[in-house]
Parts: structure tokens; C-alpha cells; sequence
């Protein structure tokens, strides 16, 4: 029988806990955090801090909407990285202390592993049958990878971005215009008043293979506000936020376009914050393959997505469970 998993997930700034059998998923609770809205990003200490006060409360709520108890939970699982390290580490100690007292396995998910696996939400692994192109498009991540297994590791990365993850550059982008953090869905919400097409942002064309770069959009969207100057450029918000969303977009499409070109693969699915994109989703969906979506709250960081991932990830041995560490880069092969 599947055993039914609490997940933990905690790389960045929510808290989030889950209960799933298999990728069926029983509850799936985000607690976003408050703090970090006046530095423009995230703070690594508020975020730790933040983890340590929530992660109790939010598990007890994992649990409860699932309507089970912690006597139901025959496996832990847990984000062992890529993240930021004290924000890892609150997680990683409480599926430790859970996982040793009840005398249940551990199993440790790479973050992307389950941005990934979001895909396989809901007994969905049986219609994406890999080999299949994914693109993981998040805050701290860009890249376009063929996934040739449903394991941890099996992708093998095509291209990344050379500079600012799409998330990153979002989220400045969206600060520039006076909108608050996280920026995306604020941007998305402005742009939907705004011709995509007022503006001429770069789309990194000069870069070659299956790399991406947003930097330079970046700057260009910074340049383009300073010489409309500050009244024009609230007055053309819409304009720019469209513009710019297209910008990336496209950037994103394009080189996912080039890669079921060179690649023949048959198949897409998309995964990260950014994916929760409406324009982005559309476009994909329009690329002439299938493309797989996980739902918006699978897209963001939430831990049913390590329920998934760790479904298809082996438990570890008593001894690998207590030694278990935090890393900040992700693996793939
Ligand atoms: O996957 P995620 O929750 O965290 C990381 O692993 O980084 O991704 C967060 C990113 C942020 O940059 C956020 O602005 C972006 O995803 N995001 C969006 C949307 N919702 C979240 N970007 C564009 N449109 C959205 N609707
Ligand atoms: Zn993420």
C-alpha cells in the first residue's frame, strides 16, 4: 500500500507542510511570510526566524485538513536543498526529530526535484511518461532540462540562465514600478491593462544555444523608466509591465521552441513560481506539443511537490537519516 508521507518544505520564505499518498495529495498548507516586503527580497534571517515559528503550527494544519493525526504518517519527507541554509535547516531538524521519534523513514528531496515532480500531481506520472522536456522557471531558478527518469537526478540540464533567474528579474522589474514582493503576480495583474507591445524590450536573441539572460532586459526596463521620468512612467505602468512580461515571455517560449526542435522530444511541462504565469501557461500550451501545468499552487513553493518527488526517491537508512545535512546547489546529471 502507498504509504501516506507528511512533507516538509522550507529552502526559502514559506513554511509549507502537506500530506499525501503517493501524488495524491490530502492537504497542502502555504504560510507566507510578512517581513521581507521592505527589503525588496527575501532576508535570510527573517526567513529562518519566520520558519521557526510557523513550521509547528502549519504541519499541525497539514495534518488536521487532512484529517489525520501524526499516528498516520508512515513516512517524513523533507527539502534537503538547494535554499537558503538556516531556512533549510528548520525544516530539515523538525522531519529529522519527527521521523526519529516515531521510528518512520526519512526521505530527502532536491527542491527542483520537486518542481519537477509538481507535474505528477494527482496520479498524473501515469500520462508524462519520460522522456519529456521541462522548464523550471522560478525565483532562484532558470533552465530547461530533459527529464529521462522520474527520480531524483534524472534530468539532464539543456540550458540556464546566464545571470538573473526570470523570478529574479520579475521581481525587480516589479519593484521598479512600485509594486510590492513577490512581484509576479502583481506584474501580471498591472500588465493585463497594458499593450505588450508599447515598448521594445531586448529578448536576448544574441544568446546563443538554449542559455538564457535577463539582465539585460532588466536594464532596459530601468532605462526605459528614467527616460519616460517618474510621472510618465506611473502614467505608462501598464505599458511597461506588459511589455516586460511579454519580454520574458517570449525569451522563455522561444528557447523552449528551439529545444523540442533539437531535442524531437514529444512532450513539455513546466515547473516553478513562475509557471503560475497566465501568459506564460498559454504560450507553452501553444508551442505544438502536450504541455503538462501543474495548478498555480503546485507552481509556487508548497510541499506537496516534495510528497510527489519523494514518491519516487528512496527512503533513507537510519544512519543516512541522522547524518542528513542541508546543501545550497541543486543536482542533476
Ligand atoms: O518557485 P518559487 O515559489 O520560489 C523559488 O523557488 O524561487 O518562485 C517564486 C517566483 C517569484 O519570483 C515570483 O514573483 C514568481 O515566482 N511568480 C510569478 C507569478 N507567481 C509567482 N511570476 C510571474 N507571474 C506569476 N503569476
Ligand atoms: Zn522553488
Amino acid at each position: 500500500m502507498t504509504p501516506l508521507v507528511l512533507a516538509i518544505e522550507t529552502s526559502c520564505d514559506d513554511t509549507c507542510a502537506a500530506v499525501a499518498a503517493g501524488t495524491e495529495i490530502r492537504s497542502n498548507v502555504v504560510a507566507s511570510q510578512s517581513g521581507h516586503e521592505r527589503f525588496g527580497g527575501v532576508v535570510p534571517e527573517i526567513a529562518a526566524r519566520s520558519h521557526l515559528l510557523q513550521i509547528g503550527p502549519v504541519v499541525d494544519e497539514a495534518l488536521e485538513q487532512a484529517g489525520v493525526t501524526l499516528d498516520d504518517i508512515q513516512r517524513v519527507a523533507v527539502t534537503a536543498g538547494p535554499g537558503l541554509v538556516g531556512a533549510l535547516l528548520i525544516g530539515v531538524q523538525t522531519a529529522k526529530a519527527i521521523a526519529a521519534s516515531r521510528s518512520i523513514p526519512l526521505v530527502a528531496v532536491d527542491h527542483l526535484h520537486g518542481h519537477i515532480a509538481a507535474n505528477f500531481a494527482a496520479g498524473r506520472e501515469t500520462e508524462l511518461e519520460p522522456p519529456f522536456l521541462c522548464l523550471v522557471v522560478s525565483g532562484g531558478h532558470t533552465f530547461l532540462a530533459v527529464v529521462v527518469g522520474r527520480g531524483p537526478g534524472e534530468w539532464r540540464i539543456l540550458g540556464r540562465t546566464l545571470d538573473d533567474a526570470a523570478g529574479e528579474a520579475i521581481d525587480k522589474a516589479a519593484r521598479m514600478l512600485g509594486l510590492g514582493f513577490p512581484g509576479g503576480p502583481e506584474l501580471q495583474r498591472l500588465a493585463e491593462g497594458g499593450d505588450p507591445n508599447a515598448f521594445e524590450l531586448p529578448r536576448a536573441d544574441g544568446v546563443a544555444g538554449l542559455d538564457f539572460s535577463f539582465a539585460g532586459l532588466k536594464t532596459a526596463l530601468l532605462y526605459t523608466i528614467r527616460d519616460l521620468g517618474e510621472d510618465e512612467a506611473r502614467r505608462q505602468a501598464p505599458g511597461l509591465a506588459a511589455s516586460f512580461q511579454h519580454a520574458v515571455v517570449e525569451q522563455l517560449a522561444r528557447r523552449t521552441a528551439r529545444a523540442l526542435a533539437q531535442t524531437g522530444l514529444e512532450r513539455l511541462a513546466i515547473g516553478g513560481g513562475v509557471a503560475a504565469n497566465g501568459p506564460l501557461r498559454e504560450r507553452m500550451q501553444g508551442l505544438g506539443v502536450p504541455c503538462t501545468v501543474p495548478t498555480h499552487d503546485l507552481c509556487t513553493d508548497n510541499a506537496a511537490m516534495i510528497a510527489c518527488a519523494a514518491q519516487f526517491t528512496e527512503p533513507l537508512t537510519h544512519e543516512q537519516a541522522l547524518g542528513l545535512e542541508v546543501h545550497v546547489t541543486g543536482g542533476s546529471r
